[in-house]
């Protein structure tokens, strides 16, 4: 079986998905995890693997970019090859004084300034929250301490914003006035899909930079180093 963009057949996929948004990331993924990883589609470049971790199947394909990008994906996994789990696994700028370069954010809701879920059912803001089982496998992985997670663990709301480069005048400021830990471009969408199929869907996110305070950025071996703290939450969700 094919679908317009992903092109697997019938069983390729594990019941639970990680995604990151880069598919190269997505190989790399799969290669530090994996022993038996075996790439299942490769449409547009979007490389797609399953194999086992710590005995248990896995899938770790790409999302693109954005939100169109991740829900053309999502709705496909869900709705045509069996997947039952999606953990997006990403970067996050951070916007909460709270929230520092290294930390390690678990999107409970996800607010958005997209028309992706206001077109879902007319008259209504639709609240995109994740699966709360995932939520709390994930933070009750960060609670072990074979878990190694560096940084701290924050749970709470997160954006997903359309554009990267174009932000209104002091509505980040705003965000953090309300509590939201950072800005990312997809959960959103991905909390969407899984409430129309009834699915369950989390995101994990490695905070890469903060967008009110600049002093700590990450290195590329730094990034690197941390993305395996949210990894390791994600593996943990996705086999709870
Ligand atoms: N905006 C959107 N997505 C991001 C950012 C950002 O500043 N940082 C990491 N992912």
């Amino acid at each position: 079986m094919a679908t317009p963009h992903i092109a697997a057949a019938p069983g390729d996929f594990a019941p639970a998905v990680l995604m990151p948004g880069d598919p190269r990331r997505a190989q790399r993924i799969a290669e530090i995890l994996m022993a038996d990883a075996r790439m299942i589609t490769d449409v547009r470049g979007m490389l797609g693997f399953t194999g086992t971790v710590n005995g248990k199947p896995l899938s770790v394909m790409g999302s693109g970019m954005g939100q169109p990008s991740f829900t053309i994906y999502a709705t496909e996994l869900f709705s045509q090859f069996g997947v039952e789990r999606i953990i997006r696994v990403g970067t996050i700028g951070a916007i909460s004084p709270k929230v520092e370069v290294g930390d390690v954010v678990v999107a409970t809701g996800a607010h958005t300034d997209s028309s992706m879920n206001q077109l879902r059912i007319p008259g209504i803001n639709f609240s995109a929250v994740a699966d709360f089982h995932l939520a709390q496998a994930a933070y009750e992985a960060s609670l072990t301490p074979q878990a190694g997670v560096d940084g701290t663990v924050h749970l709470g709301t997160v954006i997903s914003r359309d554009h990267f480069y174009f932000t209104p005048q002091g509505q980040t400021e705003a965000l953090a006035a309300y509590g939201v830990l950072g800005v990312e471009m997809e959960a959103a969408a991905l909390y969407g899909v899984a409430a129309e199929y009834g699915k369950q869907a989390l995101a994990v996110l490695t905070v890469s930079d903060h967008l009110l305070d600049h002093s700590g950025d990450m290195s590329a071996a730094e990034r690197e180093t941390r993305f395996a703290d949210s990894l390791r939450l994600a593996v943990a969700a996705a086999h709870s």
